[in-house]
């Protein structure tokens, strides 16, 4: 077994005992190694890379991947001014929102960011505001459910589906793709949303589409290309096609993942066919969060009890889901190993955080034998970690450092008990 307690040749237990746990610690290289993979792939279209803010949002990555030449996905205007803080230009940025109030989406306007609509309540608003005077993108929801399950009625799965986090994401109705879910406007309404287009003359500039990592693979998404590529004859100002993020990463070592690469020759083939026919050369988006920075991320806790309860062998550790809530939320598996005594026997434990919770991490984990006071290394932190977390329990969110250039630097300092209290605001009782 290997054990990969280094990055960038800096030892993790080392930068454990330095800046102190819980730590979440980041990879530069790692990322930059997704990005230019995530490129590579997709190196035969016309390529708009933009990283889905929420997944990681510490300004100094956001700063990275700029630097990388990627644009921004966004969903609040705080990411939205964030990422202009981290130096992206309006027009970098695009504002993806879910569920919003219109006066947020003028909001985004004033600041001009790309905008897209997910609903026909907005998209209404959006043409009595500026009937034509400003473009838009229109999220669509395929609602290729129906397909997947005539596939399976026949005897067919090809959905890849990770069951464990299918519910969680959309609320037990399987997918983010069917008319049933909360996202985008379904194609049943096609007709409601081509009327409001019409009735306001609204400039539809781009096509989006996001499917949840827990469904995402290539048949499907090669299904919705077509679907999109079909629907454009309707929009005739159309520049771009997102087609948002959605790429899952392995959790464990026999996985399966989407095939980025095959995905994206095979796309390229559908495009080519496309821009021919059209005679242009559309931009293809994609808003790729987890896939860009899950595994580039760790977090760090220290062992504080091992304890034994009945038959379970517990190791309870300086964090919990206040800090790292997929476990919790979403059954989600993260690999722990124990990176101060990798030589130790290997034992059965479970693996639980500080919370006054159930608070597990990792139940039945095979861990090399864990003493109080040894770190523990938690895998495929990156994503929708720390910028998930909260002051549970009135805790301490985690600090956060970054390997780059070989160097560890801290980007998220340890917050304090003024931190706790700051927004409190006592009174006479
Ligand atoms: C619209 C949109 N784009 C992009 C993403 C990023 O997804 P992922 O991190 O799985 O790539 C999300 C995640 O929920 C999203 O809702």
């Amino acid at each position: 077994m290997t054990y990969e307690y280094k990055l960038q040749k800096l030892d993790l237990v080392q930068i454990a005992n330095q800046f102190g746990t819980p730590l979440y610690v980041y990879d530069a290289e790692k990322i930059k190694e997704r990005i230019n993979y995530f490129k590579s792939c997709f190196s035969g279209v016309n390529l708009k890379v933009k990283y889905a803010t929420k997944s990681l949002s510490n300004i100094n990555i956001l700063k990275l991947m700029k630097k990388e030449g990627l644009g921004l996905d966004t969903v609040s205007i705080q990411e939205i001014y964030l990422g202009l803080k981290a130096g992206f230009s309006p027009e970098q940025i695009v504002f993806t929102p879910n569920i919003i109030d219109f006066d947020s989406i003028k909001e985004a306007v004033e600041l001009g960011v790309s905008i897209n609509i997910e609903n026909l309540s907005n998209l209404e608003k959006f043409g009595k505001e500026y009937g034509n005077t400003k473009a838009c993108c229109i999220r669509l929801n395929p609602n290729i459910l129906f397909e997947i399950e005539k596939q399976k009625a026949n005897g067919i799965d090809r959905t890849n589906i990770n069951k464990e986090h299918y519910s969680k994401i959309d609320d037990g109705r399987k997918s983010v793709w069917h008319n049933q879910s909360k996202f985008g406007i379904s194609l049943t309404l096609f007709d409601e949303l081509m009327e409001i287009i019409n009735r306001y003359q609204i400039c539809v500039n781009g096509l989006h589409i996001h499917a949840s990592h827990v469904i995402m693979n290539a048949e499907m998404f090669m299904k919705n290309a077509k679907v999109m590529f079909d629907l454009s004859k309707h929009f005739p100002h159309l520049q771009y096609f997102d087609f948002g993020g959605g790429l899952m990463v392995p959790h464990k070592p026999n996985d399966e993942i989407v095939d980025v690469h095959k995905l994206g020759c095979e796309f390229e083939k559908e495009y080519n066919k496309f821009c021919k026919q059209h005679n242009k050369n559309f931009e293809i988006w994609f808003e790729p969060g987890r896939f860009l920075v899950s595994e580039a991320g760790y977090l760090l806790a220290k062992a504080d009890i091992v304890k034994t309860n009945g038959s379970f062998d517990f190791v309870g550790i300086n964090t919990g889901f206040h800090h790292l809530i997929r476990p919790m939320m979403y059954d989600a598996y993260h690999e722990i190993i124990n990176i101060s005594n990798h030589k130790g026997v290997s034992r059965k434990y479970t693996v639980v955080g500080n919370l006054c919770e159930i608070d597990n991490m990792g139940k039945d984990r095979m861990l090399n034998e864990v003493n109080e006071g040894d770190i523990l290394m938690i895998k495929n932190a990156g994503a929708y970690g720390i910028s998930m977390a909260s002051n549970y329990n009135s805790n301490y969110r985690p600090p956060e450092v970054l390997i780059l250039d070989g160097e560890a630097k801290l980007i998220r300092k340890q917050e304090s008990f003024d931190d706790i209290i700051r927004n409190m605001i006592e009174i006479e009782i």
